[in-house]
């Protein structure tokens, strides 16, 4: 996407923060770069900064592009948790950068690293490559299937059935969760944690008539048994979505049809 800088005569945010009294603090933040065009291998750059203890990462790495380094390549959208497209490494954590404060991963002072999520090509930057991702959410039916004839009015879920997918229909397709998983790096045609929890998503919903397929695919020996039950994912989720307790009952799932 391409992001609109302010005009060259506004001042940046910082010092009109500073200007008007609001306390700052001095960062140095270090961002992996790499530009295809000129580098073999990905380079650190720090840059010095000023914010306030309020501001979200995602508005140091704005107010960087827009006042030190316009070339400096990113995604992000929506800017409060919802489009899932600012996944990075912060601080050596998969986190979203709108969602994170400079307080909570920086003191006055204080260095913030930021490098691209684990897993996937770098194409610039922190821009990864989102397509073998997308390829893994595909592969597993993203889309409700029902072909019995509609009912009059909508399709009825009691609240328990609801309650059911409750956590899996929060997903936001960050790949905070599969690109922090140790199997998916040394593997990448494991489907991976966000795919499975799609998955889990329609399995689970009590109005979905592909439930054996979804169950087929999930039992190939690129879905949940490859999965070795290590929680990096069920910690990078910055919507807490309790992905391995997920996975686990989705393996309950396939073992009970196959009994
Ligand atoms: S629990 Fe499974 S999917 Fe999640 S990080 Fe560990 S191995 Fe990967
Ligand atoms: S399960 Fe959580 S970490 Fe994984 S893609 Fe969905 S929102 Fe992101
Ligand atoms: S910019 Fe949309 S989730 Fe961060």
């Amino acid at each position: 996407m391409t992001l609109t800088a302010p005009t060259s005569s506004s001042a940046a945010p910082a010092q009109k923060a500073a200007a008007a009294g609001l306390p700052m603090i001095k960062l140095k933040v270090k961002i992996l770069r790499f530009d295809p065009e000129q580098d073999k291998k990905a380079r650190w750059v720090t840059y010095d900064v000023e914010a306030q203890t309020a501001d979200r990462v995602v508005d140091v790495i704005n107010e960087i592009k827009w006042y030190q380094e316009p070339g400096l390549t990113y995604r992000r959208s929506c800017l409060h948790g919802i489009c899932g497209s600012d996944a990075m490494l912060i601080n050596g954590r998969n986190r979203l950068a709108c969602k994170t404060l400079v307080r909570d991963v920086a003191k006055d002072g204080g260095t913030i690293t930021i490098e691209p999520i684990r897993g996937l090509k770098v194409e610039k930057d922190l821009l990864v490559d989102m397509e073998p991702f997308f390829d893994s959410y595909k592969a597993i039916m993203p889309y409700f299937i029902n072909e019995s004839p509609a009912p009059a009015a909508e399709r009825i879920q009691s609240e328990a059935e609801a309650e059911l997918m409750a956590h899996s229909s929060n997903c936001i397709l960050c790949a905070c969760c599969t690109t922090s998983c140790p199997i998916f790096w040394v593997n990448g045609s494991y489907l991976g944690p966000a795919a499975i929890v799609q998955a889990h998503r329609f399995i689970f919903d009590s109005r979905d008539e592909a439930t054996q397929q979804r169950l087929n695919i999930m039992n190939q020996n690129t879905g949940v048994w490859r999965c070795r039950t290590a929680y990096n994912c069920t910690e990078a989720c910055p919507r807490d979505i309790p992905i391995t307790q997920l996975i686990e009952e989705v393996k309950r799932a396939v073992m009970y049809q196959q009994a």
